[in-house]
């Protein structure tokens, strides 16, 4: 059994991403610069843009953190993307998710400007992804594909199987992991909370992506030998011995399963890092396709 080392990746791809705004900076180049929202202060959506911004400052980008009160209405919101839209200083948007029950995500998603939209969650982003056009892939499917790149994971022809169908990881990773492309070429099944006898399709899988958000959701019955196991899942559990009181687990009950992979994403530092990294990414091609 591998671990998936989703740090160390992102480490080298960070100084990749380094090296690429310090020829540009040589160039007089513009510095890319990734624009934060963040709406209320949930502590997960605080440590997640809070990591987005000190990548930012690691790599070179600049970045700008616009925070909002839970009580902001969704028109001052919107209103607010639009300024980021128009602001020629601003490379890449991301909105962190999720937002307040009042503010309609799908309209936040659809003002932000589709040649800004480095999370890759507008319908235009998604819809090229689809159509197999080149676009911002989402943040976290495209960090996946980046990690079995850097493992040089060949999926082609094999049965991939992710559990979720949300809009940001399960729907678009099953595209692309379909898609006629490296890493690609898979044979794919999408399951979800209706999906009948779950453990009968997830023992078929040579790939194993789970992005459920339930913690340990995965269990070693439903694993087959030497599968690759990706854990998209961040899921808080209470833990006493910690000073913080949690500890942050996967979707998959790592110690079980792990010994039963040949590959295998940690939680955390596994495929957190790497969502970070295709944000990244995103925002050096935003600043590259205005050139
Ligand atoms: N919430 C959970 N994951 C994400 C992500 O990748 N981007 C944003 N903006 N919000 C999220």
């Amino acid at each position: 059994m591998q671990i998936l080392d989703g740090t160390a990746t992102a480490a080298s791809i960070k100084k990749e991403l380094r090296n690429a705004v310090d020829v540009r900076k040589e160039k007089g180049q513009k510095i890319p610069h990734l624009a934060a929202i963040l709406v209320g202060n949930n502590p997960a959506s605080e440590a997640y843009v809070g990591a987005k911004v000190r990548t930012c400052e690691e790599i070179g980008f600049e970045s700008t953190l616009l925070r909002f009160d839970t009580s902001i209405t969704e028109q001052d919101l919107l209103n607010e993307v639009q300024k980021l839209n128009q602001d020629t200083r601003v490379d890449g948007i991301l909105v962190q998710l999720p937002l307040p029950s009042h503010i309609s995500e799908d309209a936040v998603i659809n003002t932000i400007a589709p040649q800004k939209d480095v999370d890759g969650f507008h319908p235009i982003s998604q819809g090229k992804m689809i159509l197999g056009q080149k676009g911002f892939l989402p943040a976290t499917p495209y960090g996946i594909l980046l990690l079995l790149e850097k493992y040089q994971i060949d999926i082609s022809g094999k049965h991939c199987v992710v559990v979720g169908r949300s809009n940001i990881v399960g729907k678009p990773m099953s595209v692309l992991l379909a898609r006629n492309a490296h890493p690609g070429n898979a044979t794919v099944t999408i399951c979800h909370s209706k999906t009948a006898d779950l453990p009968s399709i997830t023992r078929q899988a040579d790939v194993l992506v789970a992005a459920i958000g339930r913690a340990k959701f995965i269990t070693k019955e439903m694993v087959k030998e030497g599968a690759i196991v990706i854990d998209v899942g961040i899921n808080r559990i209470e833990d006493s011995s910690r000073k913080s009181g949690y500890r942050l687990v996967g979707d998959v009950d790592f110690d079980e399963v792990a010994p039963l992979c040949s590959y295998i994403t940690p939680v955390p530092k596994g495929v957190g890092p790497m969502t970070i990294c295709g944000l990244m990414k995103n925002t050096l091609q935003a600043v590259e396709s205005n050139e």
